[in-house]
């Protein structure tokens, strides 16, 4: 039985005083009915993975790249992260596709290089709003799910996000209907790809101005097993909440 997922996704926030969030959710979460992944920027997981060594709640990562080691300066790859004690990394974030240019193609040799070095990937998918508005919608998703899985992927080592751009941080969501659309497509996608029984192996998240008062009927919906969360990852007093609605 696949276990529901709520990952907090903290992009470009936070110092050593914001650990204090992670020890309030390691307090208040001891023995989880779900998995609870936190991705802090890379300058505190190593901190954060030793605050959770205890604790069933994983540290991961924001991005790596796809080498292992080399001349790319700023860079971590994929090894690094794990030593530092990452479970987990996200990968193709639309802020990472828009701000630094990268592609689905990217995104699959990074995907490659995560599985190699034993973390679970969280690949992100998502339309823009002129797309959705445009009807390419579905499109999109199908284009951004095969390029970006690699043929390794599979439940154990992969989870999907789907994250329509123009909800992000925008405190915009789609409809149930729109977000339910999209995972039972996202899980029809994965059966023919992967063949139907291993597609239900994968966790789908559906991220984009998740809030503790829309968790609860977010998770209701078709084909939802979890969330990735932004902004109201940040504080453990938001984030709990979220993790509890997707317990209920
Ligand atoms: P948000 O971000 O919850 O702040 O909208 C979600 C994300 O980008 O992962």
């Amino acid at each position: 039985m696949k276990r529901k997922l709520a990952a907090g996704n903290w992009k470009m926030n936070g110092t050593t005083a914001s650990l204090a969030e992670v020890k309030s959710l390691v307090s208040g979460h001891a023995a989880p009915s779900v998995d609870i992944l936190i991705c802090p920027p890379a300058t505190l997981i190593a901190q954060a993975a030793g605050i959770c060594s205890k604790s069933p709640i994983m540290i991961g990562a924001q991005d790596c790249h796809a080498a292992p080691s080399g001349a790319h300066t700023g860079d971590l790859s994929a090894p690094m992260l794990a030593d530092a004690g990452a479970g987990a990394v996200i990968l193709g974030h639309s802020e990472r596709r828009e701000n630094h240019n990268e592609t689905s193609d990217m995104v699959a040799q990074k995907a490659m290089a995560a599985h190699a070095a034993g973390l679970i990937a969280v690949v992100c998918l998502g339309e823009s709003l002129a797309q959705r508005e445009g009807a390419h919608t579905l499109d999109v998703i199908a284009e951004q799910l095969a390029g970006s899985l690699p043929d390794g992927a599979t439940g154990a080592n992969t989870v999907l996000a789907y994250e329509p751009i123009w909800a992000i941080g925008s405190g915009l969501t789609p409809t149930l209907a729109q977000i339910g659309e999209v995972h039972d497509f996202i899980r029809s996608l994965l059966g023919e790809r992967f063949g139907a029984q291993a597609a239900q192996d994968f966790r789908l998240l559906y991220g984009g101005s998740v809030k503790p008062g829309n968790a609860a009927e977010i998770f209701a919906t078709s084909n939802v097993d979890g969330a990735l969360v932004g902004g109201a990852s940040l504080k453990s007093s938001d984030f709990s909440p979220i993790i509890r609605a997707l317990e209920a």
